[in-house]
């Protein structure tokens, strides 16, 4: 796992946390089923409502039958870069759940906010192992759902990159300056007691 000690100086936050980040370049390295499957084991141990479960996880191997097809769906940008890489996953969940009273099923208004508690334990468990990972929505959504052979009542959300980590200099020149972990907002202005307090107004 890469460590970023100066990424937020003086923060308790736990270093595996914050040591994840999106990287594009990858070395075109193969995964191995067994390695792929123990990094998605992880993502069974997410919470979710009623312990539903409603994620799904549909992968390609690098250098696999079903690489091309699944990568295909990509927008440009993203497969040029995911290309390299060694594994995709397409993260997709259930919008609807069996009712325990009638069998019948009904609205599971959280399943998106469950397949994404999923998703980050991937992505954790991932760096763990020694990969790294980039999720991505930026894929044609009907094609994937159509492909993936994904039941009416399942949407799928992202696709999560996994590989090792490449030179920066194998990527285009705009890309290259966007090769590192990235800031984020001050917890001042996301986490408030007993309400909302909107942002301060830009003076
Ligand atoms: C749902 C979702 C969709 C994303 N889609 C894309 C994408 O299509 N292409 C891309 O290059 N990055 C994509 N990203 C990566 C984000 O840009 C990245 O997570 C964010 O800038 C924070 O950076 P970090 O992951 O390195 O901390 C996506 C991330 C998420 C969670």
């Amino acid at each position: 796992m890469t460590s970023f000690p100066d990424r937020e100086a003086g923060s308790q936050v736990a270093p595996f946390i914050l040591a994840r980040w999106s990287p594009r370049a990858f070395i075109p390295d193969d995964i191995t089923q067994k390695e792929l499957l123990t990094i998605l084991d992880a993502g069974r141990w997410a919470p979710s409502a009623y312990n539903a479960q409603p994620w799904r996880f549909i992968y390609a191997r690098r250098g696999t039958p079903d690489w091309d097809r699944l990568l295909s769906w990509l927008i440009p940008f993203n497969r040029g870069w995911a290309e390299n890489a060694s594994a995709l996953v397409y993260i997709a969940s259930r919008t609807v759940t069996d009712s325990a009273s009638t069998g019948e099923p009904i609205e599971a208004p959280s399943h998106a906010f469950d397949a994404g508690a999923a998703s980050v334990l991937i992505q954790l468990q991932a760096n763990q192992n020694g990969w790294h990972t980039h999720p991505v929505s930026g894929f044609n959504k009907e094609l994937a759902h159509a492909g993936l052979e994904l039941p009416e009542d399942h949407v799928v959300h992202a696709a999560i990159i996994i590989g090792h980590r490449g030179a920066t200099s194998q990527l285009a020149e705009n890309l290259q300056e966007r090769e590192k972990p990235s800031a984020r907002l001050p917890l001042t202005t996301l986490a408030s007691e007993g309400r909302f307090i909107p942002p301060a107004p830009v003076v």
